[in-house]
């Protein structure tokens, strides 16, 4: 972090469940399962199904807006992609349950569900809509930030913005908050997803969308007051953390406020 920025961290939550910690029996057992590759695609599979059955039930449609993105997104592809971006390898590898990790229409055309679908993970007690629970989150992630905010937002940078959701959030909660027109823009390195991020910005609110690595964006140094990580770095090997917060540090402007938030909440 810079020394004149201010960071802004989330907590962390509550420990792993035992079933992804490797030091725990029933983490291990799962582990040897998942190496056998016609078992491990068989449980994800039906992993996927129930995840995908769930959201529906919830309200969220999932298949028909998949579907419908991807339509509307391909044409888009070309527009967004920056041929000199270069995934690093850790981003290339099965990610979620794609072979592809992010790099893929499948990952990018149902982020939005997806993203919806944790949002409604956080309050699993009450009826909420899913566009009620990411409102919600997203509000509490911007009411963490505030305090450390000096003044009005000039320039904001939302990395690793997927589909564009966390981005759009933050054009609203800046507008609402203050008089003055701040500039947004998003980056991510799935060129997938920012051409669904353009179809769902469909009334171009955001500046710019960006296809780059966060951590050697290319963008000028010191020219963002806001920049937010928003469910990222939990994606990230540690160096790749280490050397996108610097990258961050490096596009602030002095008395800027970096912010990242790691895990959803536990619900209350
Ligand atoms: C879980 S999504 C977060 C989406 C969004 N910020 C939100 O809050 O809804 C993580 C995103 O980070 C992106 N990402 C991961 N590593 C990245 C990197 N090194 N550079 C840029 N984007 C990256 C992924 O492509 C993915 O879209």
């Amino acid at each position: 972090m810079t020394s004149t920025g201010a960071p802004v961290s989330a907590p962390s939550g509550s420990a792993p469940p035992n079933w992804v910690d490797q030091t725990h029996p029933l983490g291990r057992l799962i582990n040897a399962l998942l190496a056998v590759e016609p078992l491990r695609r068989l449980l994800f599979l039906q992993a996927r199904q129930v995840i995908i059955r769930t959201a529906e039930r919830r309200g969220i449609a999932w298949r028909a807006r998949r579907e419908q993105l991807q339509r509307e997104a391909e044409p888009l592809l070309e527009a967004v992609h920056n041929p000199t971006t270069v995934a690093p390898a850790y981003y290339q590898a099965r990610f979620h349950a794609y072979q592809q990790g992010n790099l893929c229409w499948a990952a990018a055309c149902e982020a939005e569900q997806a993203t919806d679908a944790m949002a409604l993970r956080v309050w699993p007690a009450e009826q909420l809509q899913p566009e009620q629970a990411q409102q919600r989150l997203r509000a509490a992630i911007f009411q963490a930030i505030e305090p450390s905010l000096a003044g009005p937002v000039r320039d904001a940078l939302d990395l690793g913005c997927s589909v564009g959701v966390s981005t759009q959030a933050l054009v609203g909660w800046l507008r609402q908050r203050q008089q003055q027109p701040a500039a947004v823009s998003g980056l991510d390195l799935s060129p997938q997803m920012l051409a669904v991020a353009r179809v769902r910005d469909g009334d171009g609110l955001v500046s710019a969308w960006h296809h780059a690595a966060a951590e050697a964006t290319g963008l000028p140094d010191a020219s963002f007051d806001l920049i937010t990580l928003q469910f990222v770095c939990h994606e990230l090997p540690a160096d790749a953390t280490r050397a996108v917060l610097a990258e961050a540090a490096r596009l602030l402007r002095p008395g800027g406020v970096i912010a990242w938030w790691i895990r959803i909440p536990n619900p209350p």
